[in-house]
């Protein structure tokens, strides 16, 4: 059982991570070329929120995530929405023989990539996704984010890159995957609201293409 199974049914409850999908969703129709996209691929899709907010531009989408329990409200979501669009329980950040191979032509995630282990794999996988020409987009913590998470469950042994991520680091695996165009846009501010109060948090926001 993942520590998100646990957050599933009330994690859209929280008004400030409504903020956040309609701010980075209005942000990924900024960078990324929706024209004439046929399937996205959304990793680490939580409830579904971010895919959701951009189903207009997008025919299909698969959302993926390992918490079951996330993928059910999704699936729901999907239901309600009367899209025809598919989940699957996979755990990216390891190597597997049957990961999807050239199915997207867009592939985003949302503050994932602090909670996985194994970047290089993660990103490796993320671009095998990628159908000739395709974009990604990555959303995240900038290394040097330790408040994000203060008071959280999160075990930092489980979740080495909890504090955000190094940008050259991050650059490199990108270009040794063999993604190009590899775009840093302007960071976006938000709000968290914890018990203590509000904090002011920042995310990354890079493109590239295969
Ligand atoms: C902080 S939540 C973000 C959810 C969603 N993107 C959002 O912004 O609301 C991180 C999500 O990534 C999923 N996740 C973390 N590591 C993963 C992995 N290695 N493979 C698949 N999903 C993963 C978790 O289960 C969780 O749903």
């Amino acid at each position: 059982m993942s520590i998100f199974d646990d957050m599933a049914k009330t994690w859209d409850d929280k008004p400030d991570r409504v903020e956040r999908i309609r701010v980075v969703s209005a942000r990924l129709r900024e960078v990324l070329d929706f024209d004439a996209i046929e399937a996205g691929l959304e990793y680490g899709c939580g409830t579904g929120q971010l895919s959701f907010a951009l189903a207009d531009v997008l025919p299909h989408c698969l959302l993926v995530d390992t918490s079951l329990e996330m993928l059910k409200v999704a699936e729901r979501g999907i239901a309600e929405r009367k899209l025809q669009w598919d989940t699957e329980r996979r755990n990216f950040a390891t190597q597997s023989q049957d990961h999807p191979e050239a199915i997207a032509d867009v592939v985003f995630s949302l503050q994932v990539l602090h909670h996985v282990d194994d970047l290089e794999t993660t990103v490796g996988n993320m671009t095998k996704a990628l159908r000739p020409g395709g974009q990604i987009a990555l959303m995240d913590l900038p290394k040097g984010s330790s408040g994000f998470h203060h008071g959280s469950d999160h075990d930092p042994a489980d979740n080495p890159h909890l504090d955000g991520l190094d940008r050259g680091e991050l650059e490199q695996l990108l270009d040794g995957a063999g993604l190009s165009s590899i775009t840093w846009h302007d960071d976006i501010e938000l709000q968290r609201d914890g018990e203590d109060g509000s904090t002011t948090y920042k995310l990354f926001v890079v493109t590239a293409r295969l």
